[in-house]
């Protein structure tokens, strides 16, 4: 029997990168409930991309609710403005402004059609996305709520036991495990698809039999899940918000390589986004059946559950300051790896 991290261990909000939502939701300004608070995000009139705390230091009015004006945003209560650093610019019929008119504002970037912030002063470490050189497009975004921790969606990468009971999926060979860069911890199995659904034999008739499956989990919030497939690849963006009652937001969204020609990116590429978007939805459905009854246990993981339990020790030990951060790279030399991570050392892919 392992002994994993005590649940009170695990940060209730991780300090990372999160998905804030689409580019093209921000004709406006967009306020939501994220991270125990509301948060407001806008594009000023020059493009300056803002993530601010939404509720106004004046009166708590929110943000969201009110307009851009140049280069701020303006409160729609008493038309109080902030700059996109979140300091305040104007008040009408004063020019005392006082120092805690001020909202929080946090580090945002756009990438691939999406706004992503990071949760905290500055960012411990770059955005992370795919690595292919192709360009991407993404299907409409779909998301389930699950009562279960963050961690316990994220452990789900690395839970091998589970590929064949959940998936239908055998592997071929080791699962190899590795931490690439600091705050990212990779999977890599091979698998044959081995169910009999209908679904099963169109991938295997149409895709192939066997998939390399690729995640490279981020800061404990965001995924990147390659599947190549003999004939295709797949694409999977997976971004989880911790919510305040315990349970996570998942919201998948599924990429497609861009075709090169114009009649490609009209007729082809709509439906190949649909079907595979149709497909990863099914075969994620069986994770958000099991995993919403999940719950954490720091003294039931067997031997088989070893990875698991590497897992746990490593998403636990993630620094959540820029502090840790240094202490933490001093203490592991060049290595990547934390020291319960046993499984990153002596294996190759
Ligand atoms: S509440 Fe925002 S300006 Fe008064
Ligand atoms: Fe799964």
């Amino acid at each position: 029997m392992f002994h994993a991290p005590a649940a009170d261990r695990f940060p209730q909000f991780p300090v990372s990168w999160y998905l804030f939502g689409a580019s093209q939701e921000l004709r406006r300004p967009v306020s939501r409930d994220l991270l125990g608070r509301r948060l407001v995000a806008f594009r000023t009139s020059a493009g300056t991309l803002a993530v601010l705390d939404a509720r106004c230091s004046h009166l708590g009015c929110d943000l969201g609710n009110g307009c851009v004006q140049g280069e701020n945003i303006q409160c729609p209560f008493h038309h109080w403005e902030y700059g996109s650093d979140g300091r305040c610019k104007h008040i009408p019929g004063t020019r005392e402004l006082p120092p805690w008119a001020r909202q929080a504002s946090y580090p945002c970037v756009e990438r691939n059609g999406f706004v992503f912030f990071f949760y905290g002063v500055e960012p411990l470490f770059p955005l992370p996305f795919f690595t292919e050189p192709d360009r991407l497009i993404a299907a409409k975004s779909f998301t389930s709520t699950l009562k279960c921790p963050w961690y316990m969606v994220g452990a789900n990468a690395f839970d091998f036991q589970h590929l064949r009971a959940a998936h239908d999926r055998r592997l071929v060979a080791t699962p190899f495990v590795d931490c690439p860069a600091p705050f990212a911890r990779r999977s890599i199995a091979r698998m044959t698809v081995a169910g009999n659904s209908l679904r099963d034999r169109l991938t295997r008739r149409f895709a192939g039999a066997e998939v390399e499956m690729t995640t490279t989990y981020w800061g404990g919030t965001l995924m990147f899940v390659t599947a190549r497939f003999r004939r295709t690849t797949s694409y999977g963006m997976v971004d989880l918000q911790p919510l305040d009652d315990g349970g996570t937001r998942v919201r998948t969204t599924v990429f497609v390589r861009q075709s090169e020609g114009v009649l490609g990116q009209w007729l082809v590429d709509p439906v190949n986004l649909g079907l595979r978007r149709y497909f990863i939805r099914k075969f994620l459905q069986a994770d958000a059946e099991f995993l919403t009854d999940s719950r954490y246990s720091s003294q039931t993981l067997i031997e088989t559950d070893r990875e698991l339990n590497e897992f746990f020790h490593w998403v636990v030990d993630l620094p959540q300051t820029a502090k840790e951060h240094g202490a933490q790279q001093m203490a592991d030399g060049n290595g990547h790896c934390r020291p319960h991570g046993s499984l990153c050392e002596g294996q190759t892919p």
